[in-house]
């Protein structure tokens, strides 16, 4: 069976990269009903920066917004995308809330769970996979997609071997800045296709304009299922567009069977979602839909060049640009090629800026760049320049372990620190996620709370006999 499969990224990475994750709830339901007919493998609707996006600007709960979508798409599978044990948030967490966030995404409502390291340390995704199939959930690894002198296809293929051993039940090719090339493509997947039995997903993106070439490529050397995302947030910065994909493959031995018309009607529906957006100020269709050659020059990822610029813009410095570009791939290797991810990326990427403007490299190391050195985040793919490490965090002890494994159980103690707020146990996990944005948003829940139980209140006295 060659038929290749779709998983569309419309509530999720669609509007994460093309409007900053600004998408409502109540503007997703009312497409519900007619994305539950498709025939979807799975929607991405949840986790990556959604979760953050609904507490810190839409005053949404997203535990609620997940539990309207699995009533609302009571056929299909829902997937979140998780960042191995540093679950949504940017540190890494104790196991007993690692495995307490995978049991509340399955209670209440995800199927799938697309985990990712950043350093690609399968350390980091264990408890993470272990939890989702204890509660029942599909477990998926994705491979953060990079190229240098140790991300060769062997490198891939040898972790895809132990992704298998580990238990999960798919592979994702995660190619967040769109390198992957169409042909390296082809050549990847069917190696992976002949190194495991697990089925193989792509994920990546449309930013240097190769992305619908890519899944073509990749469908025809067999990959399984393909993310895109339907066409009012599709191609440009996020995936290849879902009906360009479906009506291309229709006929051929890889028909995806969708229908074109739903798929158009469902366009319908998003197009003024995504007008919404755009005059809103998220979303600035020159630049998303935009192809951006950089990337393909530079090896840098999209956004993490727009950050570049903000940060030598707001040093006034704009000048010295191409002396960080040049910086970027100099600072990935003396930390030992880590790929261009959240949070490396950031770290990497702000390195190479104070190296150039402090006039000497690493006079100025921040902490996340002494923590990467020293091994907090995980295993550093190739061999980390020991001079740079010398100078950035001296004699500090470099841990070999995995990270998680000094961090005492913090449960108790998160339930402890959040009591004032607590109206349900998913609450808990919010806070540990994001402990400053997250008691701002309990606060505006309670004060709606009033507000609805005093027009009730009112409503009553109103009604009763004078
Ligand atoms: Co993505």
């Amino acid at each position: 069976m060659a038929k290749v499969q779709i998983t569309d990224t419309i509530l999720r990475d669609g509007h994460q990269s093309q409007a900053a994750t600004r998408m409502r709830t109540e503007e997703m339901l009312p497409a519900c009903e007619m994305l539950d007919k498709v025939g979807y493998y799975s929607l991405e609707c949840w986790g990556g920066a959604t979760f953050d996006s609904c507490l810190r600007f839409l005053n949404e709960d997203p535990w609620e917004r997940l539990r309207k979508l699995r009533k609302a798409l009571p056929n299909t599978k829902l997937q979140m995308l998780l960042r191995g044990q540093n679950l949504l948030g940017y540190r890494p967490y104790a196991d007993d809330v690692v495995e307490e966030f995978v049991r509340l995404a399955i209670k209440n409502g995800i199927d799938i769970i697309r985990c990712f390291d950043a350093l690609n340390d399968l350390r980091n995704m264990q408890t993470a996979v272990k939890a989702t199939k204890k509660y029942g959930g599909i477990a998926e690894i994705a491979l953060s997609y990079t190229e240098s002198p140790v991300h060769d296809e062997d490198y891939f293929v040898n972790l895809a071997v132990e992704i298998e051993k580990m238990g999960a039940d798919l592979i994702c090719i995660k190619d967040m800045a769109n390198l992957l090339l169409p042909y390296k493509a082809y050549s990847l997947v069917k190696r992976l296709k002949a190194a495991t039995k697990l089925p193989i997903v792509l994920h990546t993106h449309n930013t240097t304009g190769t992305g619908d070439m890519v899944l073509m490529k990749a469908i025809e050397a067999g990959v399984d299922v393909v993310d895109t995302c339907l066409s009012p947030l599709g191609s440009g910065t996020a995936q290849p567009a879902t009906e360009t994909l479906v009506a291309t493959m229709a006929g051929t031995e890889y028909d995806t069977g969708l229908d074109l018309n739903l798929l158009a009607q469902l366009a319908e529906y998003f197009r003024p979602v995504a007008d919404r957006l755009t005059a809103d100020g998220w979303r600035d269709p020159a630049r998303v839909l935009g192809v951006d050659v950089k990337t393909l020059q530079y090896q840098v990822p999209g956004g993490m060049l727009s950050n570049l610029i903000g940060q030598l813009k707001q040093a006034n410095q704009l000048d010295k640009y191409y002396d960080v570009l040049a910086e970027v791939p100099r600072v990935r290797k003396d930390f030992g090629y880590p790929p261009l991810v959240t949070p490396t990326s950031q770290i990497v990427g702000t390195q190479a800026v104070m190296n150039v403007l402090s006039g000497e490299r690493y006079k100025m190391v921040p902490k996340e760049s002494k923590d990467l050195l020293a091994g907090n985040y995980g295993r550093l793919p190739a061999e980390v320049n020991e001079d740079v490490r010398k100078k950035c965090i001296g004699d500090t002890k470099v841990i070999t372990h995995r990270y998680a494994d000094d961090v005492p159980p913090e449960l108790e103690k998160l339930k402890d620190e959040m009591r004032q707020w607590y109206m349900q146990e998913e609450d808990v996990l919010s806070y540990a996620m994001f402990p400053k944005v997250a008691p701002k948003f309990f606060e505006y829940r309670a004060a709606q709370q009033l507000k609805v139980d005093s027009t009730m209140l009112n409503a009553e006295e109103k009604t009763m006999p004078v």
